[in-house]
């Protein structure tokens, strides 16, 4: 008999690093993979937030911290959402946790009871349905096509509430598909909201920064304030300041899930590392030049992969408007044949044949609640880009 929780038997192991994982067996075997599976910024932290770190640990500022995270975090934070999203909370409004992974766990099992529903809206980050499932409650995937540039219309919210629904989550920039909400799409979600007082709402906004094409980020508690009571803003300095290693995300949100979201931290992980927190105060508060050098450098590799992709016959991209993914459309290469006869039945079929002939491993949509596409990260050098598209490009030309 297994010792394992039954818990456990719902729940998958993150899709984009078994991809990865591949990648490395296939590289342990000395075959020349590009790993485009994993999406991490390749820059390294910007000096200032590396030396506040070293700095606070020289000053002694080691120890345990209030499980919220500390009050110079928490005001760096609260002045963050007032600065840049127009946002007014105040330091006991937010907490700080490891990664916004961790918040949003939190947030879940601070909430869920068993079947209640959380509405995902797919293409979705691929540890939304596996948090949920893992803390009781029930996956509701909403599809949302290409054609509404995969994102949430009123009329596909309004169908997925029921008197179950929990949670909507909501992410812009979107992990895979880079869809960014205008301010009007929000209201427009908002007013459905409205009907439904029971329905809370988690905005993942962790890729704000990455945002293209001179789009101006509208954050949601700032396009729906009435949402306020019920609303979780959430974000993190993974991607902006390229600190995934360093594991702090935070949230704002209405006090009595803040307290909760603090109570289960305390007696979880006690707090976030508090040298990761002054850096995080550093980054917040210090210069943000480095913030745009990167968004620039995305920018111009979405330029790249999407010139590249589109001149391959068989897969389509529209251009992504943040975050650092293409979503790569592969529908006519669905049933169709590799030189080895294998015929490609779905998009996990067509990432395993990139991986294996084409040496480059992707992540296919299945994994994401959409298909058939798949997803490559563009965060690495325009060189290593350049290649993979013409990998890509040499393996879809041999499909019969
Ligand atoms: C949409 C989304 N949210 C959250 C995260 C995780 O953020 P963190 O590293 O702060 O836990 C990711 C990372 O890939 C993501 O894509």
């Amino acid at each position: 008999m297994s010792y394992i929780s039954s818990r456990l038997s719902v729940v998958k192991p993150s899709a984009s690093m078994a991809a990865s994982q591949a990648a490395k067996a296939l590289r342990a075997k000395g075959v020349d993979v590009i790993d485009l599976g994993l999406g991490e910024p390749d820059f390294p932290t910007p000096a200032h937030i590396t030396e506040a770190a070293y700095a606070a640990a020289k000053a002694g500022q080691t120890l345990y911290t209030a499980a919220a995270g500390t009050p110079e975090v928490r005001e760096a934070v609260a002045a963050k959402f007032r600065r840049e999203n127009g946002l007014d909370y105040t330091a006991d409004d937010i907490v700080v946790a490891n990664g916004a992974k961790q918040i949003i766990f939190n947030a879940l099992m601070a909430t869920l009871e068993s079947g209640d529903e959380v509405i995902l809206p797919a293409p979705y980050f691929v540890s939304y349905p596996e948090m949920v499932k893992l803390l009781g409650g029930t996956p509701v995937v909403v599809e949302c096509p290409e054609a509404t540039g995969f994102k949430l219309t009123p009329e596909l919210l309004e169908r997925a509430i029921t008197p179950r629904t929990k949670w909507l989550f909501l992410n812009m920039p979107g992990n895979p598909s880079g869809a960014v909400y205008s301010e009007a799409e929000l209201k427009a979600l908002g007013a459905v909201l409205a009907r439904h007082g029971q329905v809370l709402v988690l905005s993942d906004e962790i890729y704000e920064h990455i945002i293209f094409d001179g789009r101006e980020f509208v954050s949601f508690g700032k396009a729906c304030p009435e949402l306020k009571h019920r609303s979780l803003i959430v974000n993190g300095v993974a991607k902006a300041y390229a600190m995934t290693g360093w594991r702090v995300g935070y949230a704002a949100g209405p006090a009595p899930l803040i307290k909760a979201m603090s109570t289960i931290q305390s007696q979880s992980v006690t707090s976030v590392c508090s040298i990761a927190q002054a850096a995080t105060v550093a980054a917040l508060n210090g210069p943000q030049d480095e913030v745009t050098r990167f968004r620039e450098a995305f920018e111009g590799r979405r330029n790249l992969v999407v010139d590249g992709i589109r001149r391959i016959n068989g897969l389509t991209l529209p251009p992504p408007e943040g975050a650092f993914y293409a979503y790569i459309g592969c529908a006519s290469l669905i049933g169709r044949k590799t030189p080895k006869g294998v015929v490609l039945e779905d998009d996990t079929a067509v990432a395993s044949y990139l991986l294996n002939e084409g040496r480059v491993a992707s992540v296919p949509g299945a994994a994401y609640g959409l298909s058939p596409y798949f997803r490559i990260s563009t965060a690495t050098s325009e060189e290593v880009l350049a290649e993979a598209i013409a990998r890509i490009n040499a393996a879809v030309a041999q499909v019969e």
